[in-house]
């Protein structure tokens, strides 16, 4: 087969190399990919949102299947053109169809699956500019601190978590009216706030059936101990030492079935992974948002850990054959440290040579932010998330003593990781 990843991240390059394993594949596009994923197929230069040009694509290098990467092009129905165009109608695309997607693009739509399938999460109200007023009055109704989501994709940052019921309404009327985050905050969620300790949860589902990937814990914060700047993921961890079996049964029995029957009973189209972002609070798992795509950092882990052929499931899933489908883990834990650039999540440089990419051992680099200089044989840095660097070890601690070592082998100018990736598992880990 002739694969396309749709991409330019460390989860693309963590999708790539795995299926790269496959005895299946043929050729790896990715498009636009990253200098690490010249190193499992070929690179595409192309605008995600350029649907007719991803099509060319597909036709040229006779495409089999076609694997999203990140939301965007999902949200804008990249599923769904396939389907209605008559030459790419019969190759499979792995993510959901626009209104699957949903669960990611729209807050509101994810917040009211829930209710309507009783799957549990923080209680909530939507406003927009005709009731403001009333939002006011439900923040009042609240104890402190108050969450207002952004409705819309806002790039990771549509979310506040504010302090003060003052506070709260003031950012309110400056989403909604004074379009603080654009189109996204025409309408706001707020919600209760949930006390608890977060993880992320995969599945791959064809609709009515589904397999469940192995589970991980992101550090989305900039400083360490959780401090600072939300960004995109500094590292993760799989496996979650807290979620032990009966977690798990209960996130399978209250979040997992009532969503996948939720979506096949609306008669929402949804091939692809579903990224269940929860906390855990006194152990009950509550949904805190959907996502319509793997994670990323924590595809790093969580890739690395699969040992079930990943082609084999992307083409159950696209044949809606995962119900006679098993998935074998590999036991270990895999530890994934990103390094980005000082300044991320805010401004930062690029162009930064890095050194020490070839003297790594006993770890797997993926690549997110970085650029081939062709010219000078080089690698730079283009992007804020620059490298993962996975290690996998026996328990916690050797897989990340593993993965540090080899991170202080890579340099660049304005290199920064946070050193404390697992610290809040540590009271866990019992392997
Ligand atoms: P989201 O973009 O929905 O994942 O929200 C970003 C982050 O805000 C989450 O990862 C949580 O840390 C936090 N958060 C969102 N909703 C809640 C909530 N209801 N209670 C507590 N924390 C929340
Ligand atoms: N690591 C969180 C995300 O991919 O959204």
């Amino acid at each position: 087969m002739n694969i396309l990843i749709l991409g330019s991240g460390g989860r693309e390059h963590a999708i790539g190399w795995k299926i790269a394993q496959s005895k299946k594949v043929k050729n790896i596009y990715i498009a636009p990919g990253n200098a690490g994923t010249r190193n499992v197929g070929t690179n595409i230069p192309v605008d995600l949102d350029d649907f007719h040009r991803i099509k060319t694509i597909v036709i040229e290098n006779e495409i089999d299947m076609v694997i999203v990467g990140p939301e965007a092009p999902l949200v804008d129905g990249i599923y769904d053109f396939f389907v209605a165009d008559s030459v790419l109608k019969d190759i499979p695309v792995i993510g959901p169809s626009k209104d699957g997607a949903k669960l990611e693009g729209s807050k509101s739509f994810a917040k009211d699956f829930m209710a309507k399938n009783n799957i549990p999460t923080a209680a909530y109200q939507t406003f927009d500019s005709s009731n403001i007023n009333e939002g006011h009055l439900f923040i009042d109704s609240l104890t402190s601190p108050y969450v207002l989501k952004a409705d819309g994709l806002a790039a990771g940052k549509g979310v506040l978590i504010i302090d003060s019921a003052e506070d709260a309404k003031a950012e309110l009327t400056s989403m909604i009216s004074e379009h603080k985050f654009g189109d996204a905050s025409k309408s706001v969620v707020i919600e209760e706030f949930l006390s608890g300790i977060e993880l992320s949860v995969f599945v791959l589902t064809d609709g009515e059936d589904y397999v469940i990937l192995p589970e991980a814990k992101d550090y989305k914060r900039i400083g360490q101990s959780d401090t600072g700047l939300n960004t995109g993921g500094m590292g993760s961890i799989s496996p979650v030492a807290f979620a032990n079996a009966e977690f798990m049964q209960k996130v399978e029995d209250q979040i997992i079935k009532p969503t996948v029957n939720g979506l096949s009973n609306d008669g929402i189209v949804y091939k692809g992974f579903i990224f269940f972002g929860l906390i855990n609070v006194e152990g009950n798992p509550y949904v805190i948002e959907y996502n319509c795509r793997m994670g990323d950092p924590e595809a790093e882990s969580v890739i690395p850990r699969i040992v079930t052929d990943l082609v084999d499931l992307f083409d159950a899933t696209a044949k809606g054959n995962l119900k006679n489908t098993k998935i074998e883990f590999d036991n270990r834990t895999a530890a994934a440290i990103m390094l980005v650039s000082v300044g991320y999540p805010e401004n930062y440089e690029k162009g930064k040579v890095i050194k020490g990419l070839d003297n790594v051992n006993n770890c797997i680099l993926f690549h997110a932010g970085t650029a081939i200089d062709i010219e000078n044989n080089s690698v730079k840095t283009s992007g804020g998330r620059v490298i993962a660097v996975t290690a996998m070890g026996e328990n916690m601690s050797s897989a990340l003593k593993k993965a540090y070592a080899n991170v202080d082998l890579i340099n660049f100018e304005g290199k920064y990781e946070r050193r404390d990736i697992g610290f809040d598992l540590v009271q866990f880990d019992n392997k």
